[in-house]
């Protein structure tokens, strides 16, 4: 039962045995990924005044320049999870492989894997704008014991055990579903404690937000083009307001508040789309179907994709359930 005000500390302890597996394993799990958070919102939030903005000078595996925090961030919960060898392996957004951990006596039992976006909306660091962390936890499908292998990682969305994110906003929020309902946190930074300040989370069913990057408007499908259109034409409770932050995490997480939908299609540039299937699209996808909304690449439900690879990339719309449903009539009718 959650009730207002409560720490996440005590949320998660309330909680633990509605989780069907409930050993404890998960709740060890998300404790680690909230002190992680702590870390790197301390790091966020004093960006401007340290060493901490700007490139890194690397580019990583996905083709894009890796900003400080992008490595910092992948660091410290890499480190974080292999310190208290919580989880058997780890695939992140910034890393070439997964991660295998052995554990210190080369044996790990741990049931669960974590596919993670460090640091997401990278491009706003700079700029003092919001950015978040994604992450997506699995139980492994291969002998516990031995090292994971690419398998354990490949799962289709609707396998994940617990998604979340964590949006470092004018508050730090921690936002998470373990299958039961969405939840949100916010840190108090004074004493370093979450409150539980949203329970039970509901993207509204419909909505009057577009998110998109209209910049690449004339190398959309033509579905997205007349959906787009259909959002700006004047209706009921249309033209809808277009609000883009450039930072998933952010603009999902005011869309789930307001009622809204977000778009990354493909694009003659990005056939596949730009979003990673496995560290941004399913777990957000998760959080929008445990909040009552819906995610699709345009045809169909994005958790029951099957992925191929570590770094797949997918054409991705989610939000407010019948927004999401107009806009796959779109792309179908196109
Ligand atoms: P990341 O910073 O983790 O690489 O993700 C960036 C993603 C996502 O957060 C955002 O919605 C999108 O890229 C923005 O892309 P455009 O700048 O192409 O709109
Ligand atoms: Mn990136
Ligand atoms: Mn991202
Ligand atoms: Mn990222």
């Amino acid at each position: 039962m959650a009730t207002k005000n409560q720490t996440l500390g005590e949320f998660i302890i309330e909680n633990q045995t509605e989780f069907k597996y409930s050993s404890g394993e998960l709740s060890r799990l998300i404790n680690s990924i909230r002190l992680a958070a702590k870390v790197v919102n301390h790091e966020v939030n004093k960006a401007g005044l340290v060493d901490i903005l700007g490139a890194a000078g690397d580019t990583n595996i996905q083709g894009e320049d890796q900003q400080k925090l992008d490595v910092y961030a992948n660091d410290i919960f890499i480190k974080t999870l292999t310190n208290r060898e919580i989880v058997c392996g780890i695939a992140s957004e910034e890393e070439d492989d997964f991660i295998t951990i052995t554990g210190r006596n080369k044996k790990n039992d741990n049931k669960y894997v974590v596919l993670m976006d460090p640091l997401d909306g990278s491009s706003n660091i700079d700029v003092n704008v919001s950015v978040g962390t994604i992450f997506s936890i699995y139980r492994r499908v291969t002998e516990a014991g031995t090292p994971v292998t690419l398998e354990d990682f490949l799962q289709p969305g609707n396998k994940q055990v617990a998604a979340g994110y964590i949006v470092y906003g004018t508050s730090t929020m921690i936002v998470y579903s373990t299958g039961h309902g969405v939840n949100g946190f916010t840190l108090n930074p004074a004493i370093g404690t979450y409150y539980l300040s949203h329970p039970n989370m509901q993207f509204p069913v419909d909505g009057k937000i577009y998110s998109v990057n209209e910049g690449n408007y004339v190398h959309f499908p033509q579905g997205v083009k007349d959906y787009i259109k259909y959002c700006q034409q004047e209706g009921e409770d249309r033209p809808y307001t277009s609000r883009y932050i450039g930072s998933l995490v952010s603009d999902f997480h005011r869309n789930m508040i307001k009622g809204g939908i977000y778009m990354y299609p493909n694009t003659a540039k990005d056939p596949k789309g730009k979003l990673r299937l496995l560290y941004e699209c399913n777990p957000m996808a998760y959080l929008a179907e445990q909040a009552g909304g819906k995610a699709s690449d345009g045809f169909k439900r994005i958790l029951d994709i099957t992925p191929t690879e570590l770094h797949q990339r997918v054409p991705f719309f989610c939000g407010s359930k019948n927004m999401v449903e107009k806009a796959e009539e779109f792309m179908q009718k196109a």
